[in-house]
């Protein structure tokens, strides 16, 4: 169904370069779609090209747009021929999000989706999926988080992201046909995070330094269920101007990941625990019902993931 109906025009993949934005052009690529691919730099694009070159024969497929949002001027590429806009590009890190980065964050994560929305209502685009962060909801005492629940962001990655959301709702009354859609913790390959850092430390007998003291949880979710979910979003008019939760369906310490990677790999971690330098969320899980009533469901786990590395 995503196939007929976009086939003629193109996504724009806003942070294609990154973790996620990287899995969803290889998703949309799979299924014979055309794509536009956002990144900051021309090494950035590089190395998406290089993960892309499977689809090297398929170049009219694919077509790059290097712009970083922090410059003055964004030059846009043609947007006649695009359909849809899945924006994932942000400043990512809960523990960057300092007084220092305040500009920075604010920029990428309130004024970028202000710019990118604004102009995806001038031109028509019939969807804009802005990608926003389990963060938003922050210190919570009620576990699962649902849609309806309170946001209280606690770090500035998670109030930025929150305003984002507001801008974009704020288009949305103006006419923007837009879905919000929230990853907790998203893992998969190709990525930097919290199990290949655990993992690496372990290997090479270097100290493990853990931020708290290792029992704040999170939800994972796997990268590819996170892309099949937008695949069901993308193409549905049921989603617009909705907002959708994507956690992983089990929490983990981050005691436990160390435990279970230590185990796998048979060797004892080294562990320093120390103060985080921003305020951390202690436990982060969602319902995904409504995600699941548009037909939603996990294929992968992340004992898997750690058990098949
Ligand atoms: N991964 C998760 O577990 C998770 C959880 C919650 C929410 N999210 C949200 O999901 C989205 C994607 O996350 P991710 O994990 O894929 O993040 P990521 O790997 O850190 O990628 C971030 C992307 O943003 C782009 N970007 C950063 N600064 C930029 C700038 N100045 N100008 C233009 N582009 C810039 C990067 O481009 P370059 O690489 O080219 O610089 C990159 O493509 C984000 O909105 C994030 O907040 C992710």
């Amino acid at each position: 169904m995503v196939k007929q109906k976009l086939l003629k025009k193109r996504i724009l993949i806003t942070g294609a370069t990154g973790f996620i934005g990287s899995h969803l052009c290889l998703y949309f690529l799979k299924k014979g779609l055309k794509i536009i691919a956002q990144g900051s730099s021309s090494k950035s694009i590089a190395t998406l090209k290089e993960k892309l070159k499977i689809f090297q024969n398929h170049d009219e497929n694919i077509e790059y747009w290097q712009q970083n949002f922090l410059d003055e001027t964004i030059k846009f590429p043609d947007f006649s021929n695009i359909k849809a806009i899945i924006h994932c590009a942000s400043a990512t890190s809960v523990r960057e999000g300092t007084l220092e980065n305040y500009d920075k964050y604010f920029k990428l994560n309130v004024t970028t989706p202000k710019i990118l929305a604004k102009k995806a209502l001038e031109v028509e685009i019939e969807h804009f999926i802005h990608l926003s962060s389990g963060q938003v909801y922050g210190h919570q005492t009620s576990f699962p988080i649902t849609e309806k629940t309170i946001k209280n962001p606690i770090n500035l990655y998670g109030i930025s992201k929150l305003i984002g959301e507001h801008i974009i709702a704020s288009f949305g009354i103006l006419g923007l046909k837009y879905t919000i859609v929230r990853p907790f913790s998203v893992f998969g390959t190709g990525q930097s995070n919290i199990i290949s850092l655990i993992k690496d430390k372990i290997l090479k007998d270097e100290s493990l330094t853990i931020f708290g003291d290792g029992t704040q949880t999170r939800a994972f979710s796997h990268v590819k269920d996170f892309c099949r979910a937008l695949g069901l979003i993308i193409n549905n008019r049921k989603c617009y101007n909705e907002d959708y939760n994507l956690s992983g369906p089990k929490e983990y310490s981050v005691n436990n990941l160390i435990d279970i990677i230590s185990n796998k790999l048979n060797k004892k971690p080294n562990i320093v625990y120390r103060e985080a330098n921003v305020n951390e969320i202690k436990r982060n899980i969602a319902a995904v019902n409504k995600i699941q009533n548009l037909g939603f469901f996990f294929t992968e786990s992340l004992e898997d993931f750690i058990n098949n590395q």
